[in-house]
């Protein structure tokens, strides 16, 4: 029977893919701690040895379907088109895990919920997938993207998150999940000066009130308390809102049971502006989790 042997969510932001140089000199002299976060994150994946890693990516949008990378392989050189003047000529190479895909989109139409693994090899890569990969060198390692449908209410997400838990029950794989992305995600002006010399400093994320909520989040994270941020999601975290609604941490916690989901958070990292979003490093726990 196949498990889920690690969960975590985890930032991408683009301003950790800049030289050490440059990160170094926009944090007033110390680097974003969620570069070593990675590094925490790297031997918690080695020590839970998955034989195929699930990314909730929130930048690949997709409508009408949540759909799942089937590709047997990936290779190319990403640039973004968002920040391409730093963000551009970055190597990838991994496998997928076409099987996975393909279960899941069974066990989906077999509960009547809209996914579908799409196999097409020179389907466009997104950089909340491609910079965790890099950042914790899972080149190695079989990946399946899983996409953030626009047109999805939260219970859509936790739908989605169900039936890839399902399928990863009904394999024989250890798997391990990432949800990647921010928890607010409101940027700061284009023209913005930040308050504290240090970029990274969570006082530069957009908001007061946003800084409050991500932070009464982790809190429950470290408590295990989803079932609280899934009872207050519509009223506090999707008016926030979190990267892409929240499609990242919703599939992954459907996945683990949603309401029933006790997973303890670790923080690997210290809590960090990225442009007004919300940044860290969270270990969930599965293991330690009481059924
Ligand atoms: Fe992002």
């Amino acid at each position: 029977m196949g498990k889920i042997v690690g969960a975590a969510l985890a930032s991408h932001h683009p301003g950790l893919m800049q030289c050490e140089e440059f990160r170094v000199l926009m944090g007033n002299g110390a680097d974003s701690d969620l570069i070593p976060g990675y590094a925490r994150l790297r031997d918690r994946i080695k020590a839970v040895n998955p034989d195929v890693v699930v990314i909730f990516d929130t930048h690949w949008f997709t409508t009408g379907y949540h759909l799942i990378d089937g590709g047997p392989h990936y290779e190319g050189s990403y640039i973004s088109d968002e920040m391409p003047w730093y963000l551009h000529g970055v190597p990838y190479n991994y496998r997928g895990h076409p099987e996975l895909a393909l279960a899941i989109e069974a066990v989906a139409r077999e509960n009547g919920v809209r996914t579908r693994a799409i196999c097409h090899p020179e389907l466009g890569r997104h950089y909340a997938s491609i910079n965790l990969i890099k950042q914790l060198r899972l080149e190695d390692t079989p990946i399946v993207s899983i996409s953030s449908c626009q047109n999805c209410e939260p219970k859509n997400f936790l739908e989605s998150g169900e039936v890839i838990g399902e399928a990863i029950r009904r394999s024989n794989l250890n798997v391990l999940m990432l949800a990647s992305g921010a928890l607010s995600h409101k940027f700061n002006n284009i023209d913005w000066k930040p308050g504290n010399p240090r970029i990274f400093h969570e006082s530069n994320v957009s908001r007061p009130e946003n800084i409050e909520s991500d932070k009464q989040a982790i809190e429950f994270f470290r408590q295990g308390r989803h079932d609280i941020i899934l009872e207050r999601w519509d009223s506090d975290y999707r008016q926030k809102p979190w990267e892409a609604f929240g499609a990242h941490y919703l599939q992954m916690i459907g996945a683990m049971g949603g309401r029933e989901c006790q997973a303890r958070g670790v923080p690997l990292s210290e809590y960090e502006n990225a442009r007004g979003t919300g940044n860290i490093h969270i270990w969930f726990d599965v293991n330690g989790q009481q059924a």
